[in-house]
């Protein structure tokens, strides 16, 4: 283990006893100097003095030693359900945008999985700035119209000029679509990126069902953390540890403590629709895999999009560690992950134009009617 690694905790564990360095010395059987040289890093506490330590503070020695975070240390929530969080993410989403999809794969759901041959009115439901709208409205039948609905402003705004940019046949509603009172409106009710992000996906579903008509159709789009965590691959870097995400787990896990945000929804999504009662359901996978090679003309924007989306540049690097840490790894697989995105940063800018990246998101579809088809 490198010296680094360890960030003992022992100053913040004794101020939250409110105890001073002398009578912390004294239950551990030392002088206050050398709990002082202990807490400034001169020295280190020997190795039969830590279950002592940790025992006094009731805590476990990884706890101690900085490697996992302190029981109750504060989270902080990204508010991922709130408006004030997209309206600062529009960015992001344009950037995002071109790992979607392949139009003709969408073309084939609508034409051959959902078979929809007649003119439909879709609800998209927290639509963003309705990017959806552009590839799925061309495909259907002609007198078809969109609909989307999303809370935040900024997003709402660029949603509005978009459709009429690009002359969709449809609005875009500007409020919270859990507060919405839909009923039996729509023949097709969609939602893509948004049960992740949410911590109540199962009511958000329920909303969705009631806006759809009788025979009507629900799709759920949503990507899966691990699979898209492992479907990297750069050339020339090692493969292995570009799947070895090792720790994102229990930072994913403590999302869904702390933040109700499920990695996995992508995987859940049919039984929240099982248990809700929809019928025929079904789980299809998108097949976009983004490639980008240098003979591309749009290579530099695909690689800074790539490392924007991705977020694999931190400003504050021990910043970056800390938050992880207290998100649930422990402070080697932190170290290990913003290492691991600051040598893929550096390597794109080592060999800039001349690698070439495959990133697969593993986005699946899952659907169902609201009745028997
Ligand atoms: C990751 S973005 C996806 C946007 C869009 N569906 C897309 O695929 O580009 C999630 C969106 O859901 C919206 N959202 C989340 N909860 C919502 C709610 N209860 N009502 C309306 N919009 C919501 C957010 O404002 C954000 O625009």
């Amino acid at each position: 283990m490198e010296k680094n690694t360890i960030n003992l905790r022992l100053a913040d564990l004794r101020k939250s006893k409110h105890i001073t360095q002398s009578e912390l010395a004294e239950k551990v059987g030392t002088s206050f100097q050398t709990i002082s040289k202990w807490e400034n890093g001169i020295t280190m506490p020997d190795v039969t003095v830590l279950p002592i330590l940790a025992s006094f503070f009731e805590v476990s020695v990884d706890e101690l030693l900085g490697l996992k975070p302190l029981k109750g240390e504060v989270y902080s929530v990204e508010k991922t359900d709130s408006d004030e969080f997209w309206n600062k993410h529009m960015e992001y989403l344009l950037r995002s945008k071109n790992e979607n999809w392949n139009i003709d794969y969408l073309d084939f759901l609508v034409n051959k999985v959902w078979k929809i041959d007649k003119p439909v009115n879709v609800l998209d439901c927290g639509c963003g700035y309705s990017h959806l709208s552009v590839m799925l409205m061309p495909l259907l039948p002609d007198g078809s119209s969109y609909t989307g609905i999303d809370f935040s402003s900024e997003l709402t705004k660029k949603a509005e000029i978009f459709v009429k940019n690009n002359n969709i046949n449809g609005k875009i509603i500007k409020g919270d679509f859990l507060e919405s009172d839909f009923r039996n409106e729509f023949d097709v009710v969609i939602c893509q990126s948004v049960l992740r992000h949410i911590g109540n996906p199962m009511k958000f579903v329920s909303k969705m069902i009631a806006a759809t008509k009788e025979n009507g159709l629900v799709i759920c789009i949503d990507t899966n953390r691990e699979i898209e965590c492992r479907g990297l691959y750069i050339d020339g870097m090692d493969y292995g540890e570009l799947c070895d995400h090792s720790g994102a787990i229990k930072h994913w896990n403590a999302e869904i403590t702390n933040n109700k945000r499920d990695y996995a929804a992508a995987m859940r999504n049919a039984y929240i629709m099982r248990e809700l009662g929809l019928h025929n359901i079904d789980i299809r996978m998108n097949d976009k895999v983004s490639f980008v090679c240098p003979e591309q003309e749009d290579y530099e924007t695909k690689v800074c999009d790539f490392i924007e989306t991705k977020s694999l540049w931190y400003e504050d690097k021990d910043e970056a560690i800390e938050r992880l840490v207290n998100h649930g790894m422990t402070k080697i697989e932190a170290e290990r992950y913003v290492g691991k995105s600051e040598k893929i940063c550096n390597y794109l800018k080592k060999h800039k134009d001349e690698v070439a990246f495959t990133n697969f998101k593993g986005k699946t579809i899952t659907f169902g009617w609201k009745r028997r088809v």
